[in-house]
């Protein structure tokens, strides 16, 4: 499975997606709460722009948990977690929750290295451009730049 907060998922996502479903039969990604960062979008809301941009991989399902990572994993028998890796500052964290998701679920975690032209996207740094009317068209899918210039428009 791809586990993430993916709010909203980015070009970034997608490209760990789309490696990840050409290296498995079959691929959950699945929209997690990361009690470090507050949401934009509802959780529905995420899990429809993820259907919408994973619309071509036959073999990939969307989901969602409240909950651990390693309570969901066991619930599906999810042997592996698929994460992307942007640059070393993603290492740390990433290699810290890896160690604990395997001592608590015995549950394998498996590091993709990002394409280098999506290496410096993050969903937090596209909410905020797009906040402040800069551009991210080639940053995210279609539909989430949709979804985000709606929710520049006032009243929306
Ligand atoms: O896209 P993100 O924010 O990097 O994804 C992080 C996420 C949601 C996968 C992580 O916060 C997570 O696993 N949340 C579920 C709660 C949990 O299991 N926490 C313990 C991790 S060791």
């Amino acid at each position: 499975m791809c586990p993430g907060s993916f709010d909203p998922v980015t070009n970034g996502h997608v490209d760990v997606i789309e490696r990840a479903a050409a290296l498995y039969d079959e691929l959950v990604v699945a929209v997690l709460v990361n009690p470090g960062k507050a949401g934009l979008f509802s959780i529905a809301e995420r899990m429809e722009l993820l259907r919408d941009a994973c619309a071509e991989l036959p073999n990939v399902t969307i989901d969602s948990f409240e909950g651990l990572l390693v309570d969901y994993c066991r619930e599906h028998d999810v042997p592996v977690i698929v994460k992307g890796l942007r640059a070393v500052g993603d290492f740390e964290y990433e290699l810290q929750m890896a160690q604990m998701n395997r001592e608590l679920a015995d549950v394998e975690t498996l590091f993709v290295p990002t394409a280098p032209q999506v290496g410096h996207l993050s969903s937090s740094l596209v909410k905020q451009i797009a906040r402040f009317g800069g551009d991210v068209s080639r940053l995210v899918p279609k539909a989430v730049l949709d979804r985000l210039l709606a929710q520049r428009e006032p009243g929306a």
